[in-house]
Formats: C-alpha cells, sequence, structure tokens
C-alpha cells in the first residue's frame, strides 16, 4: 500500500507551468522531505495530495484511492486520514489550547467529553505542552504556537502527515526543536510523513528520503548523500545558497 503516489503530474496556473511531469510515491509508514526553492511548486504538492487542487494532467493517489478523480463529497473521508500542518499554521485566538486542538474532534463527532479531554491531554503532551490547555494563542511564543498547530494536526491520527514549511518564522533553537519533534512523532505515530521545506537544517534533522524539486520534476530522489554526490549545479547551486554542503 502506498501513502501517496504521484504519476506523471502536470499544474498550470494560467501561463505558469510550475509542475511539468511529477513522479513521486511515498510507501505507507516513509517519511519524504521535497526540498526546493521558494516558488518550485512545494505547496501545490501538498494541496494536490489533499485534493484542495486538481491536476490539469497525471493522477495522485492517496491511501491506493485516485483523489484526483474523486468528487468533492468523496474527499471528504480521505481528508479525515490526513493531517497537514498548514504554511503558518494558524490557531483560532479567540479559543483556548485545549479547544484548538479539540476542534477537528469536535467537528467530527461521536467522542465523549471525556474522550476529547484523554486525547488532547494526549496531544499536548506527544508535542512537550502537556498542562497548558487553559492558555490563550496569543500568551505563547511563536515555538509554541506551532506546537499546538501540529498536536492540533495530530488530533485525528492521521495516516498522513504533511507539513508545509515547518520551521518558518522561527528563531534557530525552535526550529531545530520542532524538526527534532517532527522526527520523534514520525517514529513514534509511523504515519507516512512528506515534509516541504526550503530549510536544508530541517531536512537534515528530520533526514529519511528527499526529493528535490525543481524546474517542475523531481530532479533526485534519494538519501541525502546521494543528493550531495549528485552533481547537478542547480541543486549544488540551491543546498549552496540554503546553508552549503558538509
Ligand atoms: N491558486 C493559485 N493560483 C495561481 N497561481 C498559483 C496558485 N497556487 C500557486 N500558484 C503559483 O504556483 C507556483 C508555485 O507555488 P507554491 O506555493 O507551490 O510554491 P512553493 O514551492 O510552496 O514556494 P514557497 O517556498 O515560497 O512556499 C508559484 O509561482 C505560485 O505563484
Ligand atoms: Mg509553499
Amino acid at each position: 500500500m502506498h501513502g501517496f503516489r504521484f504519476v506523471e503530474v502536470q499544474k498550470s496556473f494560467g501561463s505558469n507551468r510550475v509542475l511539468r511531469g511529477i513522479d513521486l510515491e511515498a510507501a505507507q509508514g516513509e517519511c519524504v522531505v521535497i526540498i526546493g526553492g521558494s516558488g518550485s511548486g512545494k505547496s501545490v504538492m501538498l494541496k494536490l495530495i489533499t485534493g484542495l487542487l486538481a491536476p490539469d494532467r497525471g493522477r495522485v493517489f492517496v491511501l491506493d484511492a485516485e483523489v484526483s478523480a474523486m468528487r468533492e463529497e468523496d474527499l471528504v473521508p480521505v481528508r479525515r486520514r490526513v493531517g497537514m500542518l498548514f504554511q503558518g499554521g494558524a490557531l483560532f485566538d479567540s479559543l483556548s489550547v485545549f479547544e484548538n486542538v479539540a476542534f477537528p474532534l469536535r467537528e467530527q463527532g461521536g467522542r465523549s467529553e471525556a474522550e476529547i479531554r484523554a486525547a488532547v491531554e494526549e496531544k499536548l503532551g506527544d508535542v512537550g505542552l502537556e498542562g497548558i490547555g487553559d492558555r490563550a494563542p496569543s500568551e505563547l511564543s511563536g515555538g509554541m504556537r506551532k506546537r499546538v498547530a501540529l498536536a492540533r494536526t495530530i488530533a485525528m491520527n492521521p495516516d498522513i502527515i504533511l507539513y508545509d514549511e515547518p520551521t518558518t518564522g522561527l528563531d534557530p533553537a525552535n526550529a531545530k526543536r520542532i524538526s527534532l519533534l517532527i522526527k520523534n512523532l514520525h517514529a513514534k505515530l509511523r504515519a507516512t510523513t512528506c515534509i516541504v521545506t526550503h530549510d536544508m537544517e530541517c531536512a537534515r534533522i528530520v533526514g529519511g528520503r528527499f526529493a528535490f524539486l525543481s524546474g517542475g520534476r523531481i530532479l533526485v530522489d534519494g538519501p541525502l548523500r546521494d543528493i550531495e554526490k549528485y552533481d547537478a549545479g542547480e541543486l549544488r547551486a540551491f543546498l549552496g545558497a540554503e546553508g552549503g554542503l558538509e
């Protein structure tokens, strides 16, 4: 079974040909880091997985179901199995931390108040924030807000977790902390994980498999050491610009 799979996917916006033939698959439970420059189409790829966008050509599969062929109403049960930490990861500022994490659980329904409380406490524990449920998001640091957003993302026990630039806007210490948290959550939850980032430090910490997106295609797909050996000028320039090869 696949976590997700792109087959010859193309996506344009007007004359802007963003994805020109993407072939990429992740086995269930695998962790894939997509690296690429700003505007290369990383967020578009995640939106194709969640069915928020449809490809012009090619096919996108999630848990072996073809989301690119689904009607909006059929996407609802698939989306429940996919958690997404959005670029920016906005919290509801009028709700407490507890209610933010409880939100998707209440929305889905079918759980008692005790079950919701237990689930929220567990997920806040998973991100290292136990006991802060009563706080307001405005009282938290940027790194803590990110972790609350992450607790909300994993509240539904998703089979697939997508992270869009999880370290953007954080100082280096908090960026490192979030990166380690993502790695530990993957080890614990074993959800198929896809991280898109242009933060090479985050990519190195999370590790696993790397896909380099450039010019609308996946240029390299493999462990970081393969990528670093690969002599594509563009990739070397990118890695150099984003913190250098070691
Ligand atoms: N809904 C849309 N309508 C029109 N153009 C779009 C839309 N979504 C994305 N694009 C364009 O597609 C290209 C890729 O966008 P995308 O957001 O995927 O980039 P990215 O790789 O995530 O960049 P960043 O690292 O800055 O987040 C950009 O040129 C963007 O302007
Ligand atoms: Mg983006």
